[in-house]
């Protein structure tokens, strides 16, 4: 079987007339397909924004190198006869018209900040994907009913704030927390063109948009296990995070009796400890990582006083997540007593799961099996801006394999077959979306 169906350029022909021009796609059998070779290399091009030395990124959303990466993807969303615009939460939109006046527009792309000693592909992918299947159907002079919107989301990384802030979910409170930049969200948005204070003009309420559709890299290692083409996402885990703020006491580290002591320290460590625990304590998919922690005063010779820790907790289900949350509160408040500590909490983000459209699904599976590709359903343990977007749109993503399951980390890697694989699976779901009769 092959593993890409070619686009005939006979058949291609033979039912252009019928189809461009008129803003219907009739078949889905056949359809144009991006260009590969092209569309790899704007991804190498990206990759010199924050390359690290280990051959990843560090494109940390408001740094200067996202706002180059970006400028980077404005232009070729120019090239791609798009018409760019930065909205006022920072989010660079493109639209393409279509051909009913009436329909609301099909939005689909992803976004390009990195984790720091991040990855070439997260995001990456779906936004130069998207970019590229705008050009795709400009230059085959394909038209659709709905408008088209190539939508680059800003600080995916940092909590999803783009997308967030496009269903009217980021609060003042939001706006006031620290990026990994150093910038909080308020100075990051207008460090990279938007404003704040027009943030009510991005909202997008149900009814908005037709459909939202993005292209990601696994993540994971299912489809690479599998030696699967495609991943249809089913849902998308729910997100909470958390900085913790364990006080004890700082003292003398020499003088001071192991048995005087109230190390936070030590009471970080066994916090560490007893979340795997309570995490790993009932079956399920969900899981808790302490991914950042400082000890203050962070000196050798001093019992740390105080430790700030992130803790994150993710599931598909969001009642799971607050249940967890209570058991390790309930736990922790036993290491405190026991090492002589307080534990505060303070959410910093929170990302409610959400399950794609199955009328996505659909479109997606099927797209995958006229271009000749194998699929299966999948889950995501990771977040993305497509669980905002399904607040107010029927939403789906596309996954293609990520190598040895590596992601968020310089060895993150798809091969560029794949690549090109998701991206044509994304112009037919864009398309087959395009001529459903529900959108
Ligand atoms: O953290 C996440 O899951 C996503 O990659 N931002
Ligand atoms: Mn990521
Ligand atoms: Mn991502």
């Amino acid at each position: 079987m092959p593993t890409r169906r070619e686009f005939s350029r006979a058949s291609f022909a033979a039912i252009g007339a019928l189809a461009f021009g008129r803003g219907r796609w009739p078949g889905l059998q056949s359809s144009p397909t991006v260009n590969g070779a092209r569309l790899n290399s704007h991804l190498k091009e990206m990759s010199r924004f924050g390359a690290n030395p280990q051959g990843g990124v560090s494109r940390v959303a408001y740094s200067d190198f996202d706002r180059q990466g970006r400028e980077y993807a404005i232009g070729l969303m120019r090239a791609a006869r798009l018409e760019p615009r930065i909205d006022a939460a920072g989010n660079i939109s493109a639209r393409r018209p279509g051909t009913v006046a009436t329909l609301k527009p099909i939005v689909f792309g992803s976004h390009i900040d990195s984790v720091p000693e991040g990855g070439n592909y997260d995001g990456t992918v779906g936004s130069l994907g998207a970019i590229e299947v705008a050009q795709t159907l400009a230059e085959k002079g394909v038209t659709t009913r709905h408008p088209l919107e190539v939508v680059i989301f800003q600080n995916e990384e940092g909590g999803t704030v783009g997308s967030r802030a496009l269903i009217g979910e980021l609060t003042d409170r939001d706006l006031g927390l620290t990026a990994r930049s150093g910038k909080t969200l308020r100075a990051g948005i207008d460090f990279l063109g938007g404003n704040v204070a027009e943030l009510g003009s991005v909202l997008r309420k149900p009814g908005d948009v037709a459909a939202y559709v993005e292209l990601h890299i696994e993540q994971g290692g299912n489809l690479e296990r599998e030696k699967l083409d495609i991943g249809v996402v089913e849902g998308i885990v729910g997100i909470s995070w958390w900085d913790v703020t364990i006080e004890g006491f700082a003292n003398h580290a020499g003088t001071t009796a192991m048995s005087g002591r109230r190390d936070a320290m030590l009471a970080a460590a066994r916090f560490t400890d007893m979340v795997n625990r309570v995490i790993t304590s009932e079956p399920g998919r969900q899981v808790g990582t302490i991914g950042r922690l400082s000890a203050l005063p962070g000196v050798p010779n001093v019992i740390p006083g105080k430790v700030v820790c992130s803790l994150e907790i993710r599931d598909l289900d969001n009642a799971k997540i607050e249940r967890l949350f209570g058991a390790i509160r309930a736990e922790a408040a036993k290491i405190a007593e026991a090492t002589g500590t307080t534990f505060s909490y303070a959410i910093t983000h929170d990302s409610k799961s959400a399950l794609t459209d199955p009328r996505v699904q659909k479109a997606v599976e099927t797209s995958a099996r006229d271009a000749g590709l194998t699929s299966r359903y999948l889950p995501s343990g990771a977040g993305h801006d497509a669980q905002h977007m399904a607040r107010i749109c029927p939403s789906g993503m596309i996954f293609i394999p990520s190598k040895d399951g590596i992601s968020h980390a310089p060895r993150e890697y798809s091969a560029p077959q794949d690549i090109v694989n998701g991206a044509n699976v994304l112009l037919r779901t864009v398309l087959a979306l395009d001529a459903a009769p529900w959108t």
